[in-house]
């Protein structure tokens, strides 16, 4: 059996770890996701990995260096899920890695660097809202204002850490020195059709694009739907409407940037009822940072507008915000001499419109990403996401490649 089809075999265990019977459905800290992180922490031990988890529920997995005081290379990905999403997007990033140490293990051999690989526990913050959460507490900058979100059950994000046996006055422990870190890989499944289009299996990521997300909530006049005449309505989702198409309106005027709505809720929206109140989800991302700026005043600009001309109220908290990221042109090359050992060819580099752990990473040390060729057209965030047991093979030797002839730099020492 090749190790790709070993790390399929994987993926497909950890999808049976979900919320739902009937989709593909994990987030931070359900019953599925911690024992999606119990068979993860397993597998690191057989691995050879001694193997912990982190205040906020991540499991980390150490192969030590050849030599004591050795800085540590950092891979990984994230073990939650979008709802109904793909059984690839971030456990791939975990499960080629273990691939890598066990094959290093079977060989007897020890890097001039330690290894980790950081199971992350939320990166889509499909629950929470707290997009990051696990590599943003990894690097010490957890924001403590997040415990007092609150799921849709009303269950707080402290109330649910304490549940699962987490104690979120010890989160700041979970900081690990970037001192100690050599670099930050990820392995990462495409989300889009660059790949497969060229027929590659594998590609380097340049930057990974900046983006943004808000929660907007639109208050009108809830009303009788038979009696109060037209004009005299001020109707939350007609007006939140109206700003869903501003906003897809605005983000198709320019390469790179896109805009969605992917969250659209009527508060107590009954088919009699004018809707009173509507809150939505704006995500804008683009390459460049003055792009995205440009876009964000312009579409929050729109939506004031449409609002006072509607005669409804807009509020507006911003969830989540991340600069564009540059991956380490060191480890591009690096990457891509693995990539070219392996599948042959030069390899293909192209910038990633999905946002990634390594972009948190980012702050504190060199990143570099790995994509590998997501098929069915490349579609993702969609249970239809697919890899083949060649592209994972593939990954495990390029990375495996990568790791043996890692060297470490000097990456200048950040904030
Ligand atoms: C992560 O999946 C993202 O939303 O880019
Ligand atoms: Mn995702
Ligand atoms: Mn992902």
């Amino acid at each position: 059996m090749s190790i790709g089809t070993d790390i399929l075999e994987r993926v497909a265990e950890l999808g049976r770890h979900s919320d739902s019977p009937d989709h593909y459905t994990r987030v931070y800290l359900s019953a599925a996701h911690r024992a999606a992180a119990r068979r993860i922490a397993a597998w690191m031990e057989e691995a050879g990995m001694r193997v912990r988890v982190d205040p906020v529920g991540s499991v980390i997995g150490r192969y030590d260096a050849a030599a004591p005081d050795a800085k540590t290379l950092l891979m990984g990905s994230h073990f939650d899920s979008v709802r109904n999403g793909g059984k690839y997007d971030g456990v791939l990033g975990i499960l080629v890695p273990i691939a890598c140490v066990t094959e290093l293990r079977r060989r007897g051999e020890r890097l001039p660097v330690a290894i980790e690989i950081a199971a992350f526990a939320d990166e889509e913050g499909a629950r929470f809202s707290t997009s990051f959460l696990a590599s943003r507490a990894l690097i010490g900058r957890f924001d403590r204002g997040a415990l007092e979100r609150r799921d849709a059950d009303g269950v707080s994000l402290a109330e649910a850490m304490r549940s699962a046996g987490l104690d979120p006055a010890r989160i700041e422990a979970a900081r690990v020195d970037p001192e100690s870190l050599a670099a930050y890989v990820e392995v990462h499944i495409e989300q889009g059709p660059v790949l497969l289009d060229a027929g590659h299996a594998l590609g380097v990521v340049t930057s990974i694009a900046a983006g943004l997300r808000h929660t907007v909530r639109v208050k009108g006049e809830a009303g009788h739907a038979g009696t109060v005449p037209m004009p005299r309505r001020r109707d939350a989702l007609a007006a939140a409407a109206e700003m869903v198409l501003a906003i897809e309106k605005r983000c198709s005027a320019t390469p790179s940037l896109v805009g969605t709505v992917g969250i659209l809720r009527v508060k107590d929206g009954s088919s009699n009822v004018i809707p009173g109140e509507v809150e939505l989800t704006v995500d804008i991302r683009a390459a460049d940072g003055k792009t995205h700026l440009a876009a964000q005043e312009d579409v929050f600009a729109a939506c004031e507008a449409i609002a006072k001309r509607r005669g409804v109220a807009l509020e507006h908290t911003k969830t989540h915000e991340v600069k564009a990221v540059p991956c380490s042109p060191r480890l591009q090359d690096a990457i891509a001499r693995a990539i070219e050992r392996t599948v042959g060819g030069r390899a293909l580099r192209l910038p990633s419109g999905a946002g990634h752990d390594a972009m948190v990473l980012a702050e504190v040390t060199d990143v570099g990403m790995m994509f590998v060729r997501c098929g069915a057209g490349g579609v993702s965030h969609n249970p239809a996401e697919t890899v083949t047991p060649e592209d994972a093979d593939a990954a495990a030797k390029a990375l495996l490649g990568f790791l043996r002839d890692f060297e470490i730099g000097s990456p200048p020492a950040r904030g």
